[in-house]
């Protein structure tokens, strides 16, 4: 990137700290802290907010992603777009999901559920990688989803998303994606990868506060599944301007992604995260992707120089922000990664 300075110059966090942990939150870049601050002095002195806010960054995110507005939903955080995803399939008991035994635990929990009676099948990870004559084998005619994340948080792992799909396709399975750890650092393409349901909230590597995520739901999907909760944002918004109140007689779910959606949203959060989506669409993830693979590089190699055990796959294809080594603890004896 030509203009990192300028870029490094957005966040002012560099002037203070050699910061390495986008893994766990984002510290806020300066244009992302103003435009909340804009946001909460305007409710403050005014009672309003500017329309453009209203959108939540949906379109943005969209982009981001390679897909439509209207199949993106805004969630609280990452956790409940797998709840979502999890509960709308209504897979018959004894149905299988398969999943690996590297994920984070909000991608097998909402699964793990006694009510759902479901089977979890977890490929065992060799040498750090999940190999996908595994996932192949794994994956059967009973199996209604595999549940992965995109880039695993346990050691920075990226899947062959496009590979799984065609894998879990070819069964009649689902595909259900964390990108937490993927979105903001490497190209996420949904339509490439024929997707069913990805979600990622944005206070990692979207440079964002905690409290706005997103759901992403294939479009021939949206209206086969009833969503598990249901409130006024479920419905069609016009509903309350043709008529002069709610029609609280009956339900019918918006056609669009918002039918995954209840009630009102950490405005100020999202107003963070549309800011942030701004900016990283700006940069392009391509050049975010290239200058986060020369860092890592350089950590990578300063590990092995140091003898110390690397436990993040090295070749290009698997790699992205996350590097996981073990040291020796010397006073305890113990390792710590
Ligand atoms: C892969 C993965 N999924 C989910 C989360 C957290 O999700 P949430 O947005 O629900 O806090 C993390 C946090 O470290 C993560 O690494």
């Amino acid at each position: 990137m030509e203009n990192i300075e300028k870029i490094r110059e957005q966040f002012p966090i560099t002037a203070h700290k050699v910061f390495l942990n986008h893994a766990a939150q984002s510290p806020f870049p300066k244009p992302v802290a103003d435009t909340m601050r804009r946001c909460v002095d305007e409710t403050s002195n005014f009672g309003t907010v500017q329309k453009e806010w209203e959108d939540l960054g949906k379109p943005l995110f969209a982009k981001l992603v390679n897909a439509r507005a209207e199949e993106i939903a805004a969630v609280e955080n990452t956790s409940v777009g797998l709840n979502i995803a999890a509960n709308v399939l209504h897979a018959p008991r004894g149905s299988k999901i398969v999943t690996t035994d590297l994920e984070y635990p909000s991608v097998v929990y909402p699964f793990l559920r006694k009510g759902l009676g479901l089977n979890l099948h977890y490929v065992k990870n060799t040498n750090g990688k999940i190999l996908l004559e595994d996932v192949e084998e794994a994956v059967d005619d009973k199996t209604a989803a595999v549940a992965i994340s995109q880039v695993e948080y346990a050691n920075g792992f990226r899947h062959d998303v496009r590979a799984i799909s065609e894998i879990a396709h070819e069964h009649g399975a689902y595909l259900i994606v964390d990108a937490i750890q993927a979105t903001g650092v490497i190209l996420v393409d949904v339509k490439k990868d024929d997707v069913d349901f990805l979600t990622a909230a944005c206070y990692k590597w979207l440079l964002s506060p905690t409290g706005a995520a997103y759901l992403y739901v294939k479009e021939e999907l949206v209206e086969k599944f009833e969503p598990p909760y249901a409130g006024w944002a479920s419905v069609k918004q016009e509903i309350f301007n043709t008529t002069d109140f709610w029609d609280i007689w009956k339900l019918e779910f918006s056609e669009t992604a918002t039918r995954f959606e209840v009630g009102s949203s950490s405005f100020v959060s999202f107003v963070g995260a549309r800011e942030a989506l701004k900016m990283l669409l700006g940069a392009g993830i391509p050049n975010v992707e290239r200058r986060i693979l020369k860092l890592t590089d350089h950590l990578i190699e300063s590990v092995k120089d140091l003898g110390l055990k690397l436990q993040t796959p090295e070749e290009k294809p698997y790699r992205s922000g996350i590097v996981n080594f073990r040291i020796d603890n010397p006073k305890k004896g113990r390792r710590r990664t």
